[in-house]
């Protein structure tokens, strides 16, 4: 008999990695993520981030949410809606560190 994995068991594991990721992430990276954000994100999301398209991309908006729902938001987009998946271009650390940012707040 075949098993499923469970989804909860890879939720798990990549919140497990997260923990660790911002240290592994180099400048050189981040700064090309924060790149990324500025202009693939932001043609959709505003070129400052405050909505476009898709909804405003600001601390305030994610207040309610935890690390993981808003990491994994970016590594499979929201099927149904024009909102991409990002895992062609990011690992699953660099969406972590990415998203940690967006909660911190992050002034493009
Ligand atoms: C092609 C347009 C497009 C691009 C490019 C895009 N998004 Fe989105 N995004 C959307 C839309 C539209 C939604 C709203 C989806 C819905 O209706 O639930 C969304 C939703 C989101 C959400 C959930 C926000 C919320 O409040 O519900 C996050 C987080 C997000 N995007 C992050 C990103 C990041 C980070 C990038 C770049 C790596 C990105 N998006 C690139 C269109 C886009």
């Amino acid at each position: 008999m075949k098993r499923k994995a469970p989804t909860a068991t890879l939720i798990l594991a990549i919140t497990v990695m997260s923990g660790t990721v911002s240290a592994e992430i180099s400048p050189v990276r981040q700064a090309e993520i924060i790149h990324l954000l500025r202009h693939d994100c932001g043609s959709c999301h505003g070129m400052r981030l405050e909505g476009g398209l898709g909804p405003a991309l600001v601390a305030k908006r994610f207040t309610d949410w935890n690390i993981d729902q808003l990491a994994l938001t970016i590594l499979y987009g929201r099927p149904g809606t024009p909102m991409p998946p990002w895992r062609p271009f990011l690992t699953d650390g660099e969406a972590y560190w990415l998203a940690t940012r967006l909660k911190e707040g992050i002034q493009p």
